[in-house]
């Protein structure tokens, strides 16, 4: 089919070039979990972390790109996909440029999370599951929004009216349950520095 586009993603530097120049890896790391599980915190803890490291990233966050670029779209399977599709291909882009992505949605079903996947390649797709039990998640509900979807004032809440299903071979689990999230955080960096770590004697 003909649909009179023309791609010049050959004309762009190359995303090798925009590495050398950040001294860094571009990556995805994609924080999956239920609402409160605290991927939003963790998120901005390892920004902060590998900023302090000299790594240059960007966070994405379910509720800052639902209120911008996403903000037509709703809680249907149908629209969740679509938001994890649109949020892929803007990471895809950073991710071109060199730059680290901090993604946290709750991306619920393996076929969000697979497609995220397919849109960013698998060598660059590192897929973090923020494992806090659904009871530890509703007895935070740090927005409230848990009482109200028991209370039948949300439609298709995840966990509650609307499924999550667990990773399965996630890159890296994290048990949030640990109240010393620096531990945790430490624990993240450890197994993702070698992914974004950038060589200078090789360039690689
Ligand atoms: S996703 O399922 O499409 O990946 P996303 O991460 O973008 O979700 O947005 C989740 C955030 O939207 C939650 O943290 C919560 O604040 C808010 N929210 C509002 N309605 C719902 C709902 N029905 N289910 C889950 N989260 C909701």
């Amino acid at each position: 089919m003909t649909n009179h586009i023309f791609t010049t993603f050959d004309k762009i530097k190359d995303r090798n070039a925009k590495e050398i120049y950040l001294k860094q890896r571009g990556k995805v790391i994609w924080l999956t979990g239920l609402s409160g599980s605290g991927k939003t915190t963790l998120a901005s803890m390892l920004e902060k972390r590998l900023f302090e490291f000299n790594y240059f990233c960007q966070i994405l966050d379910g509720d800052n790109v639902r209120s911008g670029i996403n903000k037509n779209l709703r809680f249907t399977e149908e629209d969740r996909l679509e938001n994890i599709r649109r949020i892929a291909e803007v990471s895809k882009l950073f991710m071109n440029c060199g730059i680290i992505l901090i993604c946290s949605f709750i991306s619920p079903t393996n076929e969000m999370r697979q497609l995220a996947r397919d849109i960013i390649g698998d060598n660059d797709f590192l897929e973090v599951f923020i494992n806090t039990p659904l009871e530890v998640c509703e007895q935070r509900d740090p927005k409230g929004l848990y009482k109200k979807a028991r209370a039948g004032e949300i439609k298709n809440f995840t966990g509650i009216s609307s499924p999550f299903e667990k990773p399965q071979n996630p890159f890296l689990e994290v048990d949030n349950t640990n109240p010393e999230l620096e531990q945790t955080v430490k624990y993240m960096l450890l197994k993702i520095m070698p992914e974004i770590r950038f060589d200078p004697t090789t360039n690689l």
